[in-house]
């Protein structure tokens, strides 16, 4: 096989919050592939980025009182933990806030400039006079054309659908300022993907065989060939200031490139800083591998039109993607995630509170499949698939046969050589056949993960896992332990069933990074490559003392993953930080929080609340189940109160909850809002009440 060179991204995150379950299923998606490839002995350069710019993180960082940079770098500080946490391992993670990307922007544009492939052109668009800024559709409100519903933005209606342009909402106003927009012209530059060059090249580039996905081809060509008003327009890719951006080059006006443009250009400007960094030559690193991305179904419309087109015709050094690898959505025990509030968990608490990254990792890797499919993160499915499978197959595999090794023969293997018929003669059956069959899926397996059908490769590992478990029952080592004549047997019996472990090891190195290296260790092996399938490990290896390698899922932790946090839950366990993280961390939780406007507080509904019925949660240490009468409207609630309060004391009592937070999935059921409670440095949770008179549905303001 000759070796491949590989450069693989993944999508660029916004740099405006934290990493969501969407962001690390697709790390683990791509780096897990890209173990396998590293396995193989394939060169990988795996890159990514924070995607810096755009009026959304402008208006953030105004809203916080801080520069656009400051948010981004303080964004791009907490990435390192996370990424480690997950054992996510980028070769380089830079940003598109950065010399690179400025260059390598421009350059684009002006490649493209050049090819007559961008051209200006005025257009009219709603400007808020008061914030001094043109809005985007998102930034404007008003009635719905159609059917009259009030507060609907500027492209759709929540209420009846339909879709329009923001010209045409009655009474419409700025949602930045509340100000009325003004119509104003200016001048854009717009990127010519309607011309005939581009069309024909993405046919071609869409149609190549084994490139994409086919619903993703589908998909592209949809769009490409639309016709009348579906027709593929040409792309806006300019900004008036104030934006956060890159500069529009060679022009004396204050123009900004589309966050949009400059985004994917993220990819080529990461790989350019890491090539800096290791000495490497970005031109001829970028030509000498196949260019990789991994991206979610809702930005196919960006990696599969303008990117190819735009790296196309920029010419040399850029070359056009080879693959673009699509996959479909988490949801949370059946909940859509959404964009921009991600899911009911959230990866930072899942390593906050100490869960296992590999078990996450697994259960990601047994649900992905090579198409565009939608995966559901269930906790009972999860508890039982790294319980039963995970460490119930795989994991006691050595947990059975070690001791014995170490035990009675100094952890030394037995031979296992040839078709060791000496074996064959003690059990009637070839010992070494079991091996043989492990190591025959090896070329399956190692397909699976080539085509990214992860779920397919972790049931085929999990089969070959039964098959040694079922050696092991078979042959009963406890019971051969019993007797000195069955010294022989007993050896050969561990010796094979250890031999197989080390096998399944390979198999799943690519998903369990830590589990494996832990592996490694105990059977005294160096870093394990796709080609020790072939091996056995010889007659007198010596095996480490055995310890124990992986846990099993409490219920409790995925409790504590889907109950809300502090104030109500008591602190959580952590998992091991440094000293300088662990103070950080306190400082973050005592400091009064960043700046709020009177416009945020105000998306806060508070009200008055009426406990009505309050029971305790079987299962969970700290929840109560409340019933919250919001005068006349009915609410449950399941608040992590129990460790301060008896359900029966709280019955009657007047409290405040957050009424308008999106319903949230718990493992209970769902929590229709949140109540209000103080706690500390100290014990105790302190529930928050109005004062007498208050009535149920008051709003509190
Ligand atoms: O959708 C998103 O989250 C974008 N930040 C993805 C950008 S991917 C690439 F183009 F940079
Ligand atoms: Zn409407």
């Amino acid at each position: 096989m000759s070796r491949r060179r590989l450069f693989v991204t993944t999508a660029l995150p916004y740099a405006n919050g934290p990493f969501h379950i969407g962001h690390i299923m697709e790390y683990v998606q791509a780096d897990t592939w890209v173990r396998f490839q590293r396995m193989r002995g394939h060169e990988v350069h795996f890159v990514c980025a924070d995607d810096a710019h755009g009026a959304p993180i402008m208006l953030k960082a105004e809203a916080e009182g801080v520069t656009p940079e400051q948010l981004v770098t303080r964004i791009a500080a907490e990435r390192p933990a996370h990424l480690r946490g997950f054992h996510l391992g980028f070769d380089n993670w830079h940003s598109t806030h950065s010399p690179e990307n400025t260059e390598l922007s421009q350059d684009i544009y002006r490649k493209l400039k050049a090819v007559g492939l961008v051209y200006a052109k005025s257009i009219e668009q709603y400007y808020d006079p008061v914030k001094g800024m043109f809005l985007a559709d998102r930034y404007i409100k008003g009635e719905c054309p159609k059917c009259g519903a009030k507060d609907q933005y500027g492209d759709a209606c929540e209420n009846c659908s339909s879709v329009y342009s923001p010209t045409e909402l009655r009474d419409p106003y700025s949602t930045l300022s509340g100000a009325k927009p003004v119509l104003k012209s200016s001048e854009h530059f717009f990127f010519k993907l309607s011309d005939p060059r581009c069309r024909q090249f993405l046919k071609n580039w869409l149609e190549q065989p084994g490139r994409l996905q086919s619903q993703v081809v589908n998909k592209a060509k949809e769009w490409l060939e639309g016709e009348g008003d579906k027709a593929l327009g040409d792309w806006d890719i300019s900004r008036d200031a104030p934006y956060f951006g890159i500069r529009v080059p060679d022009f004396a006006e204050e123009k900004y490139l589309y966050v949009w443009l400059d985004a994917p250009i993220g990819y080529l400007a990461s790989l350019k800083n890491y090539c800096a960094k290791k000495g490497l030559d970005f031109a001829a690193t970028l030509n000498a591998s196949e260019q990789i991305h991994f991206i979610g179904k809702d930005i196919i419309y960006f990696h599969t039109l303008f990117w190819p087109a735009m790296l196309k015709f920029a010419g040399a050094p850029y070359k056009v993607p080879d693959h673009v690898y699509v996959h479909g959505f988490i949801g949370v025990s059946g909940e859509k995630m959404s964009k921009s509030r991600g899911t009911g968990i959230s990866p930072l608490r899942y390593l906050d509170i100490g869960m296992n990254p590999d078990w996450l990792r697994y259960y990601i890797a047994a649900k992905l499949n090579a198409a565009v499919e939608d995966i559901d993160f269930n906790p009972d499915d999860f508890l039982a698939r790294v319980n039963s499978d995970l460490v119930g197959k795989y994991v006691n595999i050595a947990s059975r046969c070690a001791p014995f090794l170490l035990k009675r023969f100094g952890g030394k293997l037995h031979s296992l050589a040839g078709s060791h018929e000496y074996g064959a003669e003690l059990f009637g059956l070839r010992p070494d056949s079991l091996l043989h069959e492990v190591r025959a899926r090896g070329s399956v397996i190692g397909a699976l993960y080539d085509d990214r059908e992860f779920g397919k490769a972790m049931r085929e590992v999990m089969l070959l896992a039964d098959a040694v478990n079922h050696y092991i029952d078979e042959k009963k080592p406890w019971d051969l332990a019993k007797k000195p004549e069955d010294a022989t047997r007993l050896h050969v019996v561990c010796s094979v069933a250890i031999n197989a472990f080390r096998l399944l090891t390979i198999y799943l190195k690519p998903v369990l990074p830590s589990l494996s290296h832990a592996v490694e260790k105990f059977l005294r092996v160096g870093p394990l490559q796709w080609t020790d399938v072939e091996s056995l490990l010889p007659e007198g290896h010596q095996i480490d003392k055995f310890q124990h390698l992986m846990g099993r899922v409490d219920e409790k932790q995925l409790d504590a993953l889907f109950e809300s946090p502090a104030p109500a839950a008591a602190p959580a366990a952590r998992s091991p930080q440094t000293h300088a993280e662990h103070q950080q961390h306190a400082a973050r939780e005592q400091a009064v929080s960043d700046v709020i406007t009177i416009e945020d507080f105000s998306k806060l509904d508070l009200r008055v609340a009426r406990i009505v019925e309050a029971e305790a949660v079987e299962g969970a240490d700290k929840l109560v189940k409340l019933t919250l009468d919001l005068g006349g409207e009915t609410r449950t609630v399941f608040a992590g109160i129990k460790a301060a309060y008896a359900p029966d004391a709280l019955k009657g009592r007047l409290t405040v909850m957050v009424a308008n937070l999106a319903p949230r999935k718990m493992r209970f059921g769902v929590s229709e809002g949140m109540i209000l409670a103080a706690s500390g440095e100290g014990p105790g949770i302190f529930l928050v009440a109005p004062d007498d008179g208050a009535q149920p549905g008051m709003r509190v303001k």
